[in-house]
């Protein structure tokens, strides 16, 4: 397209026609005052603040709704015009409450950075102070309309971006006219998306999110998606929910596995943190996100393996001890950034916990082993029933570096009489055994000590080996306990017992084999200033639960051999910098449960990645793991109205997995909080170069 000539201020500027003044200065990098102009709205030429003159006539007109043409010379900033705009910042600023310093916007607002550029003073201004009550009633959004100067951005963003529709200007019982909710209805009563377009675009404080919403502190795109941001790994949530609604599964799951290459065990076990803060459960519920993680995992042609990216041989190596999830995603994006990678595992199969501490029941091995597999087809040499006994030793086969990724293997026995009879397991041996398949674990009655997850595991396996009689037995009140309630509930329905507020004074057997628990119920606990625990005891409480078989279940802690010399802080956790370098050492690194003490799958599988950067990067390369396993769709921007959308309750998918229809549906219910990302922020006056 040709080129028209124009001056605006003495600038020459060859520019587009078609475009607006407001838009060809701007472009320009040429400052002219403008309120009601979005870049990503229809102008209306509202609030008369980008008023230009232009020469032959002297004409004054809004630079947002004129054209550019060619020859034009344009005036933007003579007194005449600068008393113009003070005028309708005036106007505008009469119904505005003068309190910026309490305003949540304070410093960011459009509307405070054009009353300092124009030097308007708020002193001056005539106030109708009848202040409107500020709107809390929804669930995500403040609205405060002593805040509100009309500049109808919020509609045309509700109206015209995501043709919903809820907003217009309507006129109060004072005849003021104020932006609000069509009808005075409710926003769920007209179908709000609650996709916070209308707050993104609102230049003052007049709409904003309501406090703790978004996580400050955060990238942009992380602040307003929080369900990304929670993730230990960052998975882009939104972006693989909006391809199975589209029903472009392979998309989905080729954006699940840019971030983690365990996505179908994630999808039975993953701790869910993003469901934890999604939006949507402001509405009604959080949108169901690990079991859609596990429809898009059970559809995987392995499309995105074209795509992944290796990048030439290094010629480098890296010995990794341990075959968890740490170690394992570790081992797979270094061997992805072209180093020789071998995994050695203590244990006849890798996997770690996925495969010999979290109870078949809950993660099939088929769902493992066919990630494994994945890892081991991209190049990892995984070599089983491989303790290593020295690091030296490990280090002389010509390893460059060393990653200890051995989890927390090690179960705690408490420090009492009894605890060493031979029918008493450590939690992790007892989950171990069951996941080998040693049988005659278990006795009639079982009684598992502790109140965590872990205890659960533990009880439920027993019922599955046949235990007629399982306890679990905690200090904890049923409210405290750290087990998920999902966990309690599922346990509770499978016929566990449950024995609150009990400590255990010693365990009593016969002939090294213990026959029950002697317990005492404690009223209350707490911890003194050095973490020592100080009991309450209810008097005259003592009791024993009768058990044939007992297991520990109060935490675990790495199991790091001596011969390692290797620096450990207090729970036998690995001494690091930044969680990852081995204090001390420059060839030796460590990652996961090792380091931080037992946590989720997810977290080990981000320390893995974490691990596999910086290891990568010391191996003298960029580091890079960032996959781009798919093409990007450009989200539409329009939602439009859909009745029903805010009821749309939670599909809780019975069958054990969602259907396409019902994935679609589950799918259906996001609020798409990442599309507000995608709307421009404009600059203020100070970053533009000609001001
Ligand atoms: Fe042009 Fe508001 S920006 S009239």
């Amino acid at each position: 397209m040709e080129k028209i000539s124009i001056t605006i201020d003495g600038y020459s500027l060859e520019v587009d026609p078609g475009k607006s003044i407001l838009n060809a200065a701007l472009e320009a990098d040429l400052y002219i005052p403008h309120l009601c102009h979005h870049p990503d709205l229809p102008d209306v030429g509202e609030c008369r603040l980008c008023v230009v003159e232009i020469e032959g006539g002297g004409e004054i007109r809004t630079s947002c709704k004129t054209q550019v043409e060619d020859g034009m010379v344009i005036h933007t900033k003579t007194e005449k015009l600068n008393a113009m705009r003070r005028l309708s910042m005036e106007l505008m600023l009469a119904n505005h409450v003068d309190d910026c310093t309490t305003c949540p916007k304070y410093l960011k607002c459009e509307l405070q950075s054009l009353i300092q550029y124009l030097e308007v003073s708020t002193s001056r201004l005539r106030r109708t102070l009848n202040s409107v009550p500020v709107n809390t009633s929804n669930p995500l959004f403040v609205r405060d309309l002593n805040r509100c100067v009309s500049c109808g951005r919020c509609v045309r963003a509700c109206k015209e971006l995501r043709g919903v529709d809820v907003l217009d200007y309507q006129m109060t019982e004072d005849d003021r006219v104020m932006v609000d909710i069509k009808n005075h209805h409710s926003m769920e009563e007209e179908h709000c998306r609650f996709c916070g377009a209308c707050v993104e675009v609102c230049p003052t404080g007049a709409l904003q999110d309501k406090e703790g919403v978004l996580k400050p502190n955060l990238n942009w795109d992380l602040e307003l998606v929080p369900c990304k941001a929670e993730c230990p790994a960052h998975t882009d949530v939104p972006r693989y929910i909006r391809a199975i609604k589209e029903g472009r599964y392979q998309d989905a799951i080729a954006i699940i596995r840019e971030k983690a290459p365990f996505p179908h065990s994630l999808g039975y076990v993953c701790m869910a943190f993003c469901e934890s803060v999604c939006r949507r459960k402001e509405i009604n519920q959080s949108l169901s996100i690990r079991e859609l993680k596990k429809f898009a995992a059970d559809k995987d042609e392995g499309l995105w393996r074209e795509r992944a990216n290796f990048k030439p041989k290094t010629g480098k190596r890296v010995a990794v001890i341990g075959s968890g999830p740490a170690g394992l995603t570790a081992a797979y994006y270094l061997t992805k950034l072209g180093h020789e990678v071998t995994v050695f595992e203590r244990l006849p199969v890798a996997g770690g916990m996925l495969t010999t501490g979290i109870p078949k029941y809950r993660l099939p091995r088929e769902a493992v082993q066919e990630e494994i597999s994945e890892i081991i087809r991209a190049g990892v040499t995984i070599l089983t029933n491989t303790p290593i006994e020295s690091l030296t030793d490990l280090k002389a086969k010509g390893f460059d570096k060393i990653l200890l990724a051995v989890g927390a293997g090690k179960g705690n026995r408490l420090p009492i009489e009894g605890a060493d009879y031979n029918n008493v397991y450590e939690n992790i041996d007892f989950l171990k055994g069951v996941s080998l398949g040693s049988s005659e674990l278990v006795g009639d009655r079982v009684v598992v000590l502790g109140g965590g997850n872990v205890a659960f595991d533990c009880a439920r396996s027993a019922i599955r080996l046949g235990a007629k009689e399982v306890v679990i037995a905690c200090l904890e009140t049923r409210e405290a306990m750290t087990a998920s309630e999902d966990e309690i509930l599922e346990g509770l329905k499978e016929g566990v017992k449950l024995l609150n507020g009990r400590t255990f004074l010693r365990i009593e057997g016969l002939n090294d084999k213990g026959t029950g628990v002697r317990c005492q119920e404690v009223s209350s606990f707490t911890f003194d200033e050095s973490g020592k625990l100080q009991l309450i005891l209810k008097p005259d409480s003592e009791h024993v639960i009768k058990a044939d078989t007992i297991i520990f279940a109060a935490g675990q802690k790495p199991e790091i051999p001596q011969d390692w010399d290797v620096p450990v802080k207090r729970g036998n956790l690995i001494a690091t910098e930044n969680e990852i370098k081995v204090i001390g050492r420059n060839d030796l690194f460590a990652a996961g449960d090792a380091v931080y003490g037992t946590h989720s799958v997810i977290q080990a599988i981000a320390a893995g990645r974490k691990a596999a950067s910086v290891i990568g990067q010391e191996l003298n390369g960029d580091g890079d793991i960032e996959d781009k396993l798919t093409n990007d769709v450009i989200p539409s921007q329009y939602l439009g109205r859909e009745e029903g959308f805010l009821e749309a309750n939670r599909n809780e998918c019975m069958d054990d997995c969602y259907n396409d229809s019902s994935a679609c549906g589950e799918a259906g219910r996001c609020l798409q909080c990442d599309l507000r990302t995608q709307i421009t922020r404009p600059k203020l006056w100070i970053h533009y170069k000609i001001k």
